[in-house]
């Protein structure tokens, strides 16, 4: 599992000018705990598991600033990005439905839009959002293709079921934002709008937290 807590949000918002936080996947809301300790303004979060929405709507019952959503993350998105006005910082972290918390296996369920639904959220998100310039940080790019992964090539039982690929992110955000991919954990991709992107400002010293400088080979930027 990806941690949040790699990247220097509080730089990310400053730079971009981002009031919002929207995460998929909230499992026990340890991103949203992090993502608190910046200072957004309205932070939002989905979690498909009843059982696990319900523990993180309470761990965070006493701050209002945090709306914990129950439901599938591509259908809450369509319902809940309208009324989300200005630039958003995404978590997109939805995979396996309970299998983190051990309700279930990673390929259980027949329907791969939620088993995998970071596609269909993309698409979502690109039809939605043209008007701002949001973030975005997704979650285990091991899941789409193979590759010098710190924690190694993903499972068999959590591979997709077929086109295992990412041309989808270059289709949906190639021409608006730069794609920046890292092998640190199981592998995060960053997409920054190419309007404002500041090369100096985004250097990989200056987006993660807790990078040793050997690390630094398992970084790559890919402009495109
Ligand atoms: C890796 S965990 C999320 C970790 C969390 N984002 C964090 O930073 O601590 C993935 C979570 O996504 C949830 N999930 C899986 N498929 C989903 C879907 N289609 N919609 C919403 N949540 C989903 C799982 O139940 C699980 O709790």
């Amino acid at each position: 599992m990806g941690a949040l807590n790699r990247f220097d949000l509080c730089r990310i918002i400053k730079e971009y000018k981002i009031p919002y936080f929207f995460e998929t996947g909230t499992f026990w809301g340890d991103g949203v705990a992090y993502a608190l300790q910046s200072p957004f303004k309205r932070l939002f979060s989905v979690e498909l598991v009843p059982e696990i929405a319900s523990k993180a709507a309470s761990r965070f019952i006493d701050n209002k600033e945090v709306c914990i959503l129950e439901g599938d993350s591509v259908s809450v998105l369509g319902q809940e990005l309208p009324y989300v006005k200005g630039n958003c910082l995404f978590w997109l972290d939805a995979h396996f439905p309970g299998a983190d918390a051990g309700l279930a296996a990673y390929n259980a369920g027949a329907d791969e839009d939620l088993r995998l639904p970071l596609e269909k959220e993309l698409e979502v998100i690109s039809r939605l959002r043209s008007n701002y310039k949001d973030v975005l940080i997704l979650d285990d790019l091991r899941i789409y293709e193979d590759g010098p992964f710190v924690n190694g090539n993903v499972p068999a039982d959590a591979l997709p079921g077929e086109n295992r690929t990412i041309d989808f992110i270059y289709r949906y955000f190639g021409e608006t934002h730069q794609v920046m991919k890292c092998y640190l954990d199981e592998g995060y991709i960053l997409l920054f709008p190419r309007v404002g992107y500041k090369r100096n400002h985004f250097k990989w010293s200056n987006l993660f937290k807790k990078v040793a400088p050997e690390e630094d080979h398992y970084l790559i930027n890919e402009p495109v």
